[in-house]
């Protein structure tokens, strides 16, 4: 099964927008699960332009499903993570300024300090998984920080999937191969779609979560957030 988790940072942008309280971030993360999410992640950044760390606390006791909270691991961010305690923690090497991920780790350059980070979450409790790309050295090398799961970084296949589906989802099979050889679970996430969810979810059917903010949070405008979800979910249905 491939558990769905709602990115709700697009909600908090939409409130940050007036000021005031809506729409309610906690509301709505509440609602998602009743719909059909099993997941919610939230990604605080240290400006707090969406996300501030405030409703992370908040979201912790109402998240009933599992709670994945992603970011860079600065200083503030790790004593936010654990003392939450997430199930999971989701790290990604983004600067504090940077509109969206942008890119995995380099995993083999920062591995001293991921092995630091990751013990240091692993320490609380916390299951971690660490942003990647597709190249297969990278992939190897998250293994070797100790890492639980990677996060497939799906922009490039979002990307390519228009133009051509095969090879646009050739290099991440072969990553998620390397990847469950080097016994590491795996997520995937950015860009992902109604278009093009459905598609790596066949190729790579052992994926356990994705993760999908902007694309759904923009369906739910035009569909409605409960039908949205349920139309995510069918995407990922084992037998369609
Ligand atoms: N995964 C990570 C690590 C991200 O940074 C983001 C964007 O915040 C997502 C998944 C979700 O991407 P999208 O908003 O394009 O669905």
């Amino acid at each position: 099964m491939t558990r769905l988790s709602v990115n709700i940072n697009k909600i908090a942008t939409l409130r940050n927008a007036r000021g005031g309280n809506i729409p309610d971030v906690q509301k709505v993360a509440v609602d998602c699960e009743q719909f059909g999410a099993q997941g919610i992640t939230v990604h605080p950044r240290p400006d707090e332009r969406h996300i501030r760390f405030s409703d992370v606390e908040l979201l912790k006791p109402l998240v009933t499903t599992e709670f994945n909270i992603e970011g860079y691991p600065s200083e503030s961010f790790m004593e936010l993570v654990t003392k939450v305690k997430p199930h999971q923690v989701t790290l990604v090497p983004d600067p504090p300024e940077a509109l969206t991920s942008s890119e995995g780790w380099d995993t083999l350059k920062h591995h001293k300090f991921l092995v630091e980070v990751i013990g240091e979450f692993q320490r609380h409790g916390i299951r971690t998984s660490i942003f990647v790309g597709t190249d297969p050295r990278l992939v190897e090398g998250a293994a070797k920080t100790g890492t639980n799961r990677v996060e497939l970084y799906t922009e490039p296949y979002a990307t390519n999937y228009p133009a051509d589906s095969a090879a646009a989802i050739k290099p991440f099979v072969e990553a998620a191969i390397v990847a469950r050889d080097a016994g590491l679970e795996l997520n995937a996430g950015h860009d992902l779609n109604l278009e093009n969810l459905r598609y790596m979810k066949l190729q790579i059917p052992w994926l356990k979560e994705v993760s999908i903010g902007h694309a759904l949070i923009a369906d739910a405008l035009y569909y409605g957030l409960q039908n949205t979800i349920q139309m995510y979910l069918r995407q990922l249905r084992d037998n369609f």
